[in-house]
């Protein structure tokens, strides 16, 4: 069974390579390393034992992705590439529409020439509106905030147009809540590039002694400490929900949306808590004003994936504060080699 990997050197795709790996399935990755290194995919091999076709290639590429699928046996395609960054997005929106929808659409186009009608896509609790009670259901009421969030809101929306014209179409929509830790080995994990903007590697790194202080976003936000609250998920429990929704895309057509998330919200002191609880190391921090377009909690309604998937998160907050710490700690730089380092220098 062979599966195709969009985007499987950024940082959930490539922990989803490794379960995939050794859950038993071929493999075979596409990537443009627009936000990623070949080195992941380098450390996938390492940590599995096992070798798998990979294409440097622009989805957007619609001549080299066939190519793939002529190269190939393909039985169903999780589709991760994309562009993520919220606050990008409100700066280049054309270039998040560019990018999301087109390689989105070329993508399908593709894998319907191929007879391939097998499809699990990267969402995000971000399509939800702000207004949504909480736990956010599936059902809960869709209004993205940001250019980003409506590029998912939209391929949601085209791919529930697909399923309707074809039904031979098998759609598995996931949407994430927050994914935070790194594989067990330390060997791979989360690497923005610059200055990170989510809270994890921001707060990891404050640990690390690379940034001076944490700025707390809000600290009158209406919950019990007044700072945020989210759904924080470990990136294996995420990858591990892959493997469920491949299991049942292979088995029935049609499309489903499920929430991939714990179902239990912390906030940010909650979590410098127990990042400093977890790894012994001090978390220095300021609170500072609300981060505008921010919400005060996102939590996941999590009973349609544990009943329709069989699939619930068992990594708790330790666990995902011990397993970044261990990627930081090992890999203070990121993927970026030292030869790299040494010629960007220069
Ligand atoms: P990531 O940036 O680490 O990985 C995305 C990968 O896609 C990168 O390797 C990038 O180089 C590649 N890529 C982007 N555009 C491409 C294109 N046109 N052609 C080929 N490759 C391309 O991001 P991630 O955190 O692993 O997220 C994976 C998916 O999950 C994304 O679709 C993201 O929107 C979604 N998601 C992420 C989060 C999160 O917080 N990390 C939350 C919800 C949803
Ligand atoms: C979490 C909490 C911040 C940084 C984002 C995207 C979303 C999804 C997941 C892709 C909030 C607070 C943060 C900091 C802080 N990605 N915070 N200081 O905003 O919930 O979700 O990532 O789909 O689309 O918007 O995650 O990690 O940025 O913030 O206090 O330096 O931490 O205010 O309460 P967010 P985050």
């Amino acid at each position: 069974m062979a599966i195709l990997v969009t985007g499987g050197a950024g940082y959930i795709g490539s922990h989803t390579c490794v379960e995939l790996l050794e859950a038993g399935y071929e493999i075979v990755v596409v990537d443009n390393y627009t936000n990623s290194s070949p080195e992941a995919l380098n450390r996938v091999m390492e940590i599995t034992g096992r070798t798998f076709p990979v294409y440097e290639l622009d989805l957007r590429d619609r001549g080299a992705l066939a190519e793939v699928f002529e190269a190939h046996s393909i039985d169903a395609v999780i589709h991760f590439a994309g562009l993520k960054a919220v606050g990008e997005s409100v700066r280049s929106p054309l270039w998040y529409y560019e990018m999301n929808m087109n390689s989105t659409l070329v993508l399908c186009e593709v894998m319907g020439i191929y007879g391939v009608r097998r499809l699990v896509f990267s969402s995000s609790a971000t399509v939800y509106g702000a207004s949504g009670d909480m736990p956010l259901a599936e059902d809960s009421p869709v209004e993205a905030a940001s250019p980003y969030g409506r590029t998912k809101q939209m391929i949601e929306q085209i791919l529930q147009d697909l399923a309707v014209s074809d039904m031979r179409w098998s759609i598995c929509i996931l949407r994430y809540f927050n994914p935070v830790g790194a594989h067990k080995s330390g060997r791979i994990g989360e690497n923005p590039a610059g200055i990170p903007n989510n809270l994890m590697p921001y707060l990891s790194q404050v640990a690390a002694g690379r940034l001076e202080q944490l700025s707390v976003y809000g600290s009158d936000y209406p919950t019990p400490d007044g700072t945020g609250i989210r759904d924080y998920i470990h990136v294996v429990d995420l990858a591990l929900g892959h493997i469920r929704a491949l299991g049942q895309i292979m088995d029935c057509a049609g499309l489903d949306i499920y929430n991939l998330g714990t179902g239990r919200g912390a906030s940010v002191l909650e979590m410098i808590a127990s990042f400093e609880q977890a790894t012994g190391a001090k978390v220095p921090y300021r609170f500072a004003a609300r981060r505008p377009g921010d919400i005060a909690v996102s939590c996941a309604d999590v009973r349609k994936a544990r009943y329709g998937l069989g699939w619930t998160a068992s990594r708790g907050l330790s666990e995902m504060c011990e397993d970044t710490w261990r990627w930081q700690a090992n890999n203070p730089d990121g993927y970026v080699s030292h030869e790299y380092r040494f010629m960007t220098d220069l």
